[in-house]
């Protein structure tokens, strides 16, 4: 029996989740079955492309289609909606990060998983970079030893929140957009929680363009056994970077150092009309199949990809119990959100967050 998937937010990046299901149905390996977007235009080009049945509202798809599990790619602060309406009505759920943007959010979300007994998978998907797992696996292994500090950048092109989504953009951050990737990242590549936060943020390129949003972002995470991580995120490149987004991260330990540049893998180019361009060419390509249709590799489908892989393993017989820790679960967005709510906090109020106070203060 193959899993019947559906799609709820098709625009940017829920092409992605649309492209790598499709591959996955081309290998009869799953359904791609609708996708449900209230932009109708969008919807019908989507429709053309992929082959599904489109809907405008996503809750005429879940009444509509029996579908095994949902993915979910709508703005940041509209997943929890769609989310909990996916896992009440029994669906296995994908969501793009954050998983929400409120700690309520998350918990009421990974309850509701717990409740139905559903995968709530979050796409994190700089987890599956192999320049990544590579970094983790020598810090797992203890070939950095005991990790001190370290420094991770994310900085997008200021194309991203004034013309890709200028809609939401200050319904979102720098923080939120790109800072969480990492936050997951660093939390899972150290095996640690973050207890105290400090960050300040700037407001005064996008607002002086009608976008209420921060610019950019610094923020400081301690650790619980005593890593300092610095996470600087950004939105306003000028139009002339080498690439849409810059990103890098690198870690010293007791025991040395390691990093990567998560952007510029050797790849570039400099054509008229172009200039100088680098290319994270690990993320998502375009290259055609060899039956001449468009085919997407990277870790940015691999994630998707993975969910799907769990969806046929549970088709299977396999339980979520055995899953346990194997993708990034409720838990992980919970608290990547967390660390996230508290740079928001920190950068508003001038002063740093303490995690572990918080979470003493409401138990
Ligand atoms: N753009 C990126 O590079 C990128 C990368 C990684 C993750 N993400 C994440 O993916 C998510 C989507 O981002 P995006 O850049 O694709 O945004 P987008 O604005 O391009 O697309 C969002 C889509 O969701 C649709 N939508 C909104 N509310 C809906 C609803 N209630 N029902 C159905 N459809 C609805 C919109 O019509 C739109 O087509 C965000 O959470 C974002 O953080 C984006």
């Amino acid at each position: 029996m193959t899993v019947r998937i559906g799609v709820v937010g098709g625009g940017t990046f829920g092409f992605n989740h649309l492209a790598a299901f499709n591959q996955r149905a081309a290998e009869g390996r799953a359904e791609l079955v609708a996708l449900a977007d209230l932009n109708e235009k969008l919807l019908a080009e989507r429709e053309a492309y992929f082959g599904v049945k489109g809907y405008t509202d996503y809750r005429d798809m879940l009444d509509e289609e029996e579908l095994d599990a949902v993915s979910i790619a709508t703005p940041d602060h509209l997943h929890r909606e769609v989310a909990l309406a996916a896992l009440v009505a029994g669906k296995h759920v994908l969501v793009e990060k954050p998983l929400d943007v409120t700690e309520e959010g998350c918990r009421e979300i990974e309850a509701a998983a717990h409740k139905h007994g559903r995968l709530l998978q979050v796409d994190f998907h700089k987890r599956y970079d192999a320049d990544h797992r590579h970094l983790a696996e020598r810090i797992h292994s203890g070939d950095l030893g005991e990790i001190l500090y370290g420094y991770v950048h994310m900085e997008d092109r200021i194309e991203v929140p004034s013309r890709w989504f200028p809609g939401w953009a200050a319904e979102s951050s720098p923080a939120w957009f790109l800072g969480i990737h990492f936050y997951d990242l660093v939390r899972w590549m150290i095996r640690d929680e973050a207890i105290r936060v400090s960050a300040t943020g700037w407001k005064q390129k996008l607002t002086s363009m009608g976008i209420e949003t921060y610019d950019a972002i610094q923020s400081k995470v301690e650790f619980s056994r005593g890593a300092s991580i610095t996470f600087d995120t950004a939105w306003i490149l000028p139009d002339g970077f080498e690439a849409v987004v810059n990103q890098g991260v690198r870690l010293v330990g007791t025991e040395g150092c390691y990093s990567v540049d998560s952007q510029d893998r050797g790849t570039e180019s400099c054509l008229t009309g172009e200039g100088m361009r680098t290319y994270n060419n690990h993320f998502i390509m375009k290259t055609k199949s060899k039956s001449g249709g468009d085919r997407y590799t990277g870790y940015g489908i691999e994630s998707i990809l993975d969910f799907a892989d769990n969806l046929e393993f549970l088709a299977k017989g396999g339980s979520l119990d055995e899953l346990e820790g194997r993708y990034p679960c409720g838990e992980d967005g919970l608290a990547a959100t967390r660390i996230a709510v508290a740079v928001h906090r920190s950068a508003a109020e001038n002063r740093a967050i303490d995690l572990h106070q918080e979470r003493e203060i409401r138990r």
